[in-house]
């Protein structure tokens, strides 16, 4: 499942990578990210009734989400950061606080009800949170 998110996401990010060959590992970890942006965006959107609330799609992006939260301190295992790359070199010295940050990530998607739209809007803002926090410490701001 999480091979399949991480190809299409992979896809996704195609003209990211094609501007200049980068680093594979790099390239990975963004598609991973970028794969958790779009399930988070879906549900955001159910959350601000942009789109029609569905538990099915709801609870599917949840899944993704607690997928991909687990995968993230293996995606970032081995040190590397190329010209395209975000990640501040600091997440090798400091990777316990990196990991408990997905840790924190995975925790709050497992948290989120995707049952019903009102638990939907009471647990999102924690996962945005988590993902932000994550990237305070650990990603160079645009
Ligand atoms: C454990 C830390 C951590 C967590 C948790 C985390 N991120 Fe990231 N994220 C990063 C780092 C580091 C980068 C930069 C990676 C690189 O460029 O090599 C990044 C990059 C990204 C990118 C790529 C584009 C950009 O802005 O650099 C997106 C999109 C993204 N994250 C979304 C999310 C979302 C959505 C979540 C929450 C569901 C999340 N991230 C959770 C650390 C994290």
């Amino acid at each position: 499942m999480l091979c399949a998110l991480l190809a299409a996401a992979l896809t996704a990010v195609g003209a990211f990578a094609a501007e200049e060959e980068s680093d594979r590992f790099v390239r990975k970890r963004v598609a991973a990210m970028f794969a958790a942006q779009a399930a988070l965006d879906r549900l955001g959107d159910m959350s601000a009734g942009r789109r029609r609330f569905d538990a099915a799609i709801a609870r599917e992006a949840r899944r993704d989400l607690i997928a991909l939260a687990r995968a993230m301190p293996g995606l970032f295992r081995r040190q590397r950061v190329d010209a395209q790359s975000r990640a501040l070199p600091r997440i090798w010295p400091q990777w316990r606080q990196f990991r408990d940050e997905a840790r924190h990530a995975e925790r709050a998607a497992r948290d989120l009800n995707a049952g019903s739209l009102n638990r939907l809007r009471q647990g999102l803002p924690a996962v945005v949170n988590a993902c932000l926090d994550c990237h305070r410490s650990f990603r160079r701001p645009p």
